[in-house]
């Protein structure tokens, strides 16, 4: 087809249509631009546009939340002391209670064990401890200082609980199935155990804890009155009245074999995670 040539007197009418139908494209066009329709690639106009990848998805709408009181600066003064004295009752009950528990104790001759040793062993710690370490007996620098886990076992304890629970010891409770130390380390026989039991149970009551931590064989057969290993034991969560307790390796235990390590490590991971979960407190 030959093109036409609006100039040509032939095609004057063709000119003029041609000449109108352009006319009436460019008004179109105006018209299209006015409502701001046009744009270079018409598509884009009609398909939304691609999300991109990492676009977050739109945040759902915020639940209806309670009134925000706003409080006046004199009033967190008032707020951080009631809070402080709460902490401070609270502290008081804790230690009233331990201190009835360790007059009862006194300079206690229920068993054989008073007979070669320097000091009892009561307990240590924070009296509103949320975790309590239960341990097996004094050894030699726990019966001279009249401090439990303050021996190499006991550095390997602390190491234990900041590093990986992320509590100092003076945030915890320390404590011994037995309140002497046996001759030459020995496991505490069992009417050993039977006399000093009742007061490690009133210590555990009168802390109210809310996770124990139970340190090697002698500690975990004694709570949960049963002849199976630490081994087979630990890592698995059980209940001893009521509150929840870990069964792990002894620091002693892992001084001597430091392979285990790994071990105890995953299980202090899971009473880290029970602790804070529970609302376990701790100072930082
Ligand atoms: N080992 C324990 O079981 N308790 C102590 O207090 C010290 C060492």
């Amino acid at each position: 087809m030959s093109p036409v040539d609006p100039s040509s007197p032939e095609n004057g009418t063709v000119a003029d249509g041609l000449a109108a139908l352009v006319a009436d494209l460019r008004a179109a066009l105006e018209h299209a631009k006015l409502r701001g329709v046009w744009a270079e690639d018409p598509v884009s106009v009609v398909l939304p546009e691609p999300e991109p990848a990492d676009t977050p998805l739109p945040a759902p709408p915020e639940p209806p939340s309670a009134p925000v009181v706003p409080v006046a600066a004199g009033q967190w003064t008032a707020l951080a002391a009631t809070a402080r004295r709460e902490a401070e009752e609270r502290m008081e009950v804790g230690s009233q209670a331990l201190r009835l528990i360790r007059e009862d104790l006194g300079e206690c001759r229920r068993c054989n064990l008073c007979t070669g040793r320097s000091h009892v062993v009561f307990g240590a710690g924070s009296p509103e401890a949320d975790l309590v370490v239960v341990g097996e007996a004094p050894g030699y620098h726990e019966d001279r200082q009249g401090e439990p886990f303050v021996g190499q076992a006991g550095q390997m304890l602390d190491k234990m609980l900041e590093n990986v629970l992320g509590l100092p010891r003076a945030e915890v409770y320390i404590c011994n199935i037995v309140k002497c130390r046996p001759p030459q380390n020995r496991n505490p026989l069992p009417d050993e155990v039977d006399a000093c039991l009742p007061f490690l149970q009133r210590q555990i009551a009168a802390l109210e804890p809310k996770v124990l931590l139970v340190l090697g064989t002698v500690a975990f057969k004694t709570l949960f009155a049963t002849s199976q290993g630490i081994m087979r034991s630990r890592g698995i969560w059980r209940e001893y009245s009521g509150i929840p307790a870990m069964p792990t390796l002894h620091p002693a235990y892992l001084l001597r074999q430091p392979q285990d390590k790994r071990k105890a490590f995953e299980d202090l991971q899971a009473v880290r995670a029970r602790y804070d979960e529970l609302g376990g407190r701790r100072s930082s």
